[in-house]
């Protein structure tokens, strides 16, 4: 798909059919966003794939609020973090800038837009679930100390075409006047 059809096709989905995606798809999605750029090549995102029904069924109604169990019901989960202290971080641990973490959480934001945006390519749909519990999350999936938990995508057949909302003018966000 072109990219500009691409990028204004992907919405945000809140309602998804009653059909499973594969393995093999969501392989393919973290294979298109491991394309995308990252801090010295470290590449720290990692991907905990939640893909039978019945613990899809646990993990949303354990780690999400109902909102969001609600509007990711028949999705797979894709549990998404990045080993913390590491990108953005020197020899001596020491944060090379303010930003610390933040790196980690910006190369994993990356990789996540690449996967959402192949998934929409192929015919799937999203929702980056910022509003989880990440310790119940951590707890459920064995994910280990070392990383940060970051959202949770829901990924699946999108039974609604939502209207895209509104962007910000270009004058809003951008500043060239220097
Ligand atoms: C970091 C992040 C966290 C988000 N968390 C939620 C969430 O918990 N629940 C939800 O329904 N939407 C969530 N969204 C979706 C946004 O509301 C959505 O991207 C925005 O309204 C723009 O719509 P669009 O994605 O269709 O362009 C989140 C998006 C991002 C990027």
């Amino acid at each position: 798909m072109e990219f500009k059809t691409l990028t204004e096709a992907r919405r945000s989905v809140r309602k998804y059919a009653d059909k499973q995606v594969t393995r093999e798809q969501v392989e393919e999605l973290i294979k298109a966003a491991q394309e995308a750029p990252s801090w010295k090549n470290q590449q720290t995102s990692r991907y905990y794939c939640v893909l039978d029904k019945d613990m899809c069924a646990k993990v949303r109604e354990n780690c999400l609020p109902e909102f969001n169990q609600k509007r990711s019901e028949n999705a797979a989960l894709i549990v998404t973090t990045f080993e913390k202290d590491n990108v953005g971080f020197d020899d001596k641990g020491q944060p090379i800038n303010e930003l610390g973490n933040g790196w980690g959480c910006y190369d994993l934001g990356l990789q996540n837009a690449y996967f959402m945006l192949k998934a929409k390519e192929i015919g799937l749909d999203t929702l980056v679930m910022g509003i989880r519990d990440a310790d119940k999350l951590r707890e459920m999936l064995n994910i280990p100390d070392t990383e940060t938990v970051g959202a949770v995508l829901a990924l699946g057949y999108g039974d609604e075409s939502p209207k895209k909302p509104n962007r910000k003018s270009l004058e809003e966000i951008a500043h060239f006047d220097f």
